[in-house]
């Protein structure tokens, strides 16, 4: 873990909601308790650029999770266009390859945005990465890509717990690593199959971590987020 932040600042709220109303009640409810918002596919695909200017227009720190993964000309337009938006962190698969990372890296620099690469969806195992034509190990095929990142000029990763410390090791103490998956001990998996809870996520080398339901599901989500920064102060 490279950066000095807080405990708080590391958070990253998933703002995984229908639209503009449930992520401005939501960001009412949070602000100031957490570090970032992450606005995804879902609320992008509903509220739009206007939403994000909203939120950075109204000093909240916004990672625009879109994960772009086309072309290099089209991905370092689009990534070029994300950041005129005034969003933190930004980010692209790895598998879109060099030419295409490097060409993101381009459209952030001095722009205020770091970008981030997507190694291997969590979603995926063993079996459905042979399946799409790629036989390495998991483990293997995130290292080859985190470094490949890297290389190509990105900021850091977006990795699951369990490959924090492989990714830590092998891209050093500055790359970035964000983390989804989070659950507290006592919470529901949900549909995550590989997660840790913030305290583990942390120790293990992680600089922010995502958490969307743990907070968000809850009747109270400032609350949820307050026990898992006092769960991280004590990490
Ligand atoms: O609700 P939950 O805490 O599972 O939300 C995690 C968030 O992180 C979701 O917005 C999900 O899309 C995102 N994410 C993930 N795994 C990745 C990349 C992003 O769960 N590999």
């Amino acid at each position: 873990m490279n950066i000095r932040l807080s405990p708080r600042e590391r958070l990253i709220v998933a703002l995984d909601v229908p639209g503009a109303e449930p992520a401005h009640a939501l960001v009412a409810r949070l602000a100031g308790r957490v570090g970032m918002f992450k606005v995804g596919h879902q609320l992008f695909t509903a509220a739009g650029p206007d939403l994000v200017r909203e939120l950075t227009g109204a000093g909240h720190g916004v990672f625009l999770d879109l994960k772009y993964h086309d072309i290099p000309n089209t991905v370092e337009h689009a990534v070029a266009a994300a950041a005129t938006l005034g969003c933190r962190l930004v980010n692209v698969h790895a598998l879109g390859g060099r030419a295409m990372m490097a060409g993101a890296a381009k459209a952030c620099a001095g722009s205020g945005a770091k970008l981030l690469a997507v190694t291997v969806l969590t979603s995926h195992d063993a079996a459905s990465l042979r399946e799409i034509g790629l036989p390495m190990a998991i483990p293997e095929a995130v290292r080859h890509l985190a470094r490949l990142a890297q290389d190509a000029g990105a900021d850091g990763v977006v990795a699951s717990p369990e490959e924090i410390a492989l990714i830590r090791a092998e891209c050093g103490p500055a790359f970035l690593i964000v983390t989804p998956g989070i659950r507290l001990a006592s919470s529901s998996r949900d549909d995550q199959a590989r997660v840790a809870t913030p305290a583990a996520a942390l120790r293990a080398g992680a600089d922010y971590l995502v958490v969307g339901r743990p907070i968000t599901a809850g009747a109270d989500p400032a609350a949820a987020a307050d026990a898992i920064a006092a769960e991280l102060e004590r990490a």
